[in-house]
C-alpha cells in the first residue's frame, strides 16, 4: 500500500479508550493489509510496563480485542507494539526520553521521523502536550511529518475550545490537527452524504420548498453506569448534541460541495454552522427541553436514578436527555424546522434522521388507515444499529375504490456487503494516517458549534429553563412533544424496534 511508513504514539495508552477501541482499531488495519509496512506503534502512559507486559495489556488480556479466526496473526502483530512509561505526560524530561525512543524505533523498523501523536488523555494535557512535544521539534520534524490526533471534549465552551485551538494551532498547522469525531467514522454517516450528492433525485427535493420538517433522535437504553464523575460535568448537550449531532445535522443540511475533499466538505459544514439561528434568554424554554431520568427499568435491566449514580452528586441538574427545536436561516431551509433529541435509559438502542416531507397540495382520496391522517411522505435513514433507509410513502390498496395505504421500501446496508463493515475508529485511524482531514472536525466549526450551545447551557446555568424528570426505560418527558406544536401532523418517530 501507499501508506507512508510511520509510528502512532497513543498517550494515555493504558486507559480504556485505547484498549476498547485503539488498538483494536489499529489490529483491525493490520490484519487487512492497510498499515504501511513499516510501522511501530509506541503506547505513553504513567503507568509502569514493560514492552511485554503492555503487549499482554492491550493484546493477549484485552478483554475487547476481538480476533476470533486470526489468532495466528496476533504474535506477529503484538511485535509492533512498544511501552515508554512517562513520569508526567509534559515533563522535558519525558519528551526528551520519548524522543530518543522514538527515533531507536525509527531507525529499527526504517520508519524514519514521521509520528502520528493520539491524545487519549485527560482534556487538561491537550495543550501541555502539545508544547512539550514541539520543545523537542517533534511537531514540525525536519525529515518526516507529524499529526496530533485529539480526542473529545474539545473544549468546554465556545471560548475555552477557542483557547485551545489557538494553543494548538500556535505548534501544529491546522491540517494536522485531527480532531476525532467517531459519529463521523459511522459508514451511515458518511453516506448521508452519498445518499445526497450521489443520487438525481433526492437534491431536487431537499429544501424547504417540498421538506416539512427534519428529525436526528440519538436514544441509548444505557446509563452513565460508571461514567458519572466524566458524564456530571457534561450532560447530554456537551456529551452528543455539540459534537455528534451538530456533525449529522451538517451531512444532512449542508450545500452541495464542489469536491468531496477536507477542505469542500468542511467548508459546507461551517457554512451551515454559521446558518444555525441562535436559541437565546427566553427561547431556551420554548424551544429545548432538558430532562434528567429517574428510576426505572430499561433493557439493560433496574436502573436507579441518575443522581444515584455513583459519581454524581445528590442534587445534580446535570441533563441526561435534551430535544430541542431549531431553524436554518439560509435559502434552502427558511422556515423548516429542525428537531435533534437523545438521551439515556430510552427504550431503545437507536440513532437515525427522518425527512418529512410535505403533503400533496390536494388530498382527494379518503382518509384509509393511517394514511391522510398524519403526513407519512417519510424518509428515514437508520444511522445504527440496523443501518439502512426506509421511505414511507401511500399505495392503492388492491380492490374497490381509491384506498390509500402506507408502505415502506427498505434497503438494509448488510444486503449491500458480506463484509464487516468496518468500525468508526479504524476507518478514522486510517484516514489520518493518510493524511486526509475530511471526516474530522475543522477548528472554526467546532468553535462555531459551540457558539450555538453555549447560550442554551449558559440560560440553564442561570436556571432560566425548568429541568424536567423522566422515567428511566420511557421515551423521556412529554414536554418534548409540545415541541411540535404548531407543525401540522408533525411528531417525534418513535421507532418500535432497534
Ligand atoms: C460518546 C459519548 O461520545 O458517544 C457517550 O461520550 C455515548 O456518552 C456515545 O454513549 C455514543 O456513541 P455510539 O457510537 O454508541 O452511538
Amino acid at each position: 500500500n501507499t501508506l507512508d511508513p510511520h509510528i502512532l504514539i497513543i498517550y494515555g495508552a493504558s486507559g480504556d479508550l485505547a484498549q476498547r477501541k485503539l488498538i483494536p482499531a489499529v489490529f483491525d488495519l493490520y490484519r487487512g493489509g492497510y498499515l504501511p509496512e513499516k510501522f511501530a506503534l509506541l503506547g505513553a502512559s504513567r503507568t509502569d510496563f514493560t514492552d511485554e507486559e503492555f503487549r499482554k495489556k492491550v493484546v493477549f488480556e484485552n478483554e475487547f480485542f476481538e480476533a476470533e479466526g486470526h489468532e495466528d496473526k496476533l504474535d506477529a502483530f503484538s511485535q509492533l507494539l512498544f511501552y515508554q512509561d512517562l513520569k508526567a505526560y509534559d515533563g522535558a524530561e519525558d519528551v526528551k526520553k520519548l524522543k530518543d525512543r522514538l527515533e531507536d524505533l525509527g531507525q529499527r523498523f526504517g520508519t524514519g521521523s514521521n509520528y502520528i501523536f493520539y491524545l487519549s488523555t485527560p482534556p487538561k494535557l491537550y495543550n501541555t502536550i502539545p508544547k512539550a512535544l514541539a520543545d523537542v521539534g517533534l511537531n514540525k520534524p525536519a525529515d518526516g511529518w507529524s499529526r496530533l490526533v485529539v480526542e473529545k471534549p474539545f473544549g468546554y465552551d465556545e471560548a475555552s475550545a477557542r483557547q485551545l485551538n489557538e494553543e494548538l494551532q500556535s505548534v501544529f498547522r491546522e491540517n494536522d490537527i485531527y480532531r476525532i469525531d467517531h459519529y463521523l467514522g459511522k459508514e451511515t454517516v458518511q453516506n448521508l452524504l452519498v445518499t445526497r450528492f450521489a443520487n438525481g433525485f433526492f437534491e431536487p427535493l431537499w429544501n424547504r420548498n417540498y421538506i416539512q420538517s427534519v428529525q436526528i433522535t440519538a436514544a441509548e437504553t444505557v446509563g452513565v453506569g460508571s461514567r458519572g464523575g466524566y458524564y456530571d460535568e457534561s450532560g447530554a448537550m456537551r456529551d452528543m448534541v455539540q459534537n455528534h449531532l451538530l456533525q449529522v445535522l451538517a451531512h444532512v443540511g449542508m450545500e452541495p460541495p464542489i469536491r468531496a475533499d477536507a477542505y469542500s466538505i468542511r467548508g459546507e459544514k461551517m457554512k451551515l454552522f454559521q446558518s444555525l439561528r441562535p436559541i437565546k434568554g427566553e427561547q431556551v424554554a420554548e424551544q429545548v427541553v432538558r430532562a434528567q431520568y429517574t428510576a426505572g427499568k430499561t433493557k439493560e435491566g433496574e436502573v436507579p436514578a441518575y443522581r444515584d449514580a455513583e459519581g454524581v452528586p445528590d442534587d445534580s441538574t446535570t441533563e441526561t436527555y435534551v430535544a430541542m427545536k431549531f431553524f436554518i436561516d439560509n435559502w434552502r431551509w427558511a422556515g423548516v424546522p429542525f428537531f435533534i433529541r437523545t438521551g439515556k435509559c430510552l427504550p431503545l438502542k437507536v440513532t437515525e434522521v427522518v425527512i418529512t416531507f410535505k403533503n400533496p397540495p390536494q388530498a382527494i382520496f379518503a382518509a384509509y388507515d393511517d394514511y391522510a391522517m398524519k403526513c407519512d411522505n417519510q424518509l428515514i435513514i437508520r444511522i445504527q444499529p440496523d443501518e439502512g433507509m426506509a421511505m414511507e410513502f401511500g399505495m392503492k390498496v388492491p380492490g374497490e375504490g381509491f384506498r390509500v395505504k402506507n408502505v415502506d421500501m427498505d434497503f438494509f446496508y448488510r444486503d449491500l456487503t458480506t463484509k464487516d463493515v468496518p468500525e468508526s475508529y479504524s476507518r478514522l485511524l486510517l484516514d489520518c494516517m493518510k493524511g486526509d482531514p475530511t471526516l474530522y472536525a475543522r477548528g472554526d466549526s467546532v468553535e462555531q458549534a459551540w457558539a450555538f450551545v453555549d447560550p442554551i447551557l449558559q440560560a440553564w446555568e442561570n436556571n432560566e429553563a425548568p429541568l424536567t424528570m423522566y422515567e428511566a426505560g420511557t421515551w423521556g418527558p412529554v414536554e418534548a412533544d409540545k415541541l411540535w406544536d404548531g407543525v401540522e401532523g408533525g411528531m417525534w418517530r418513535n421507532p418500535s424496534k432497534s
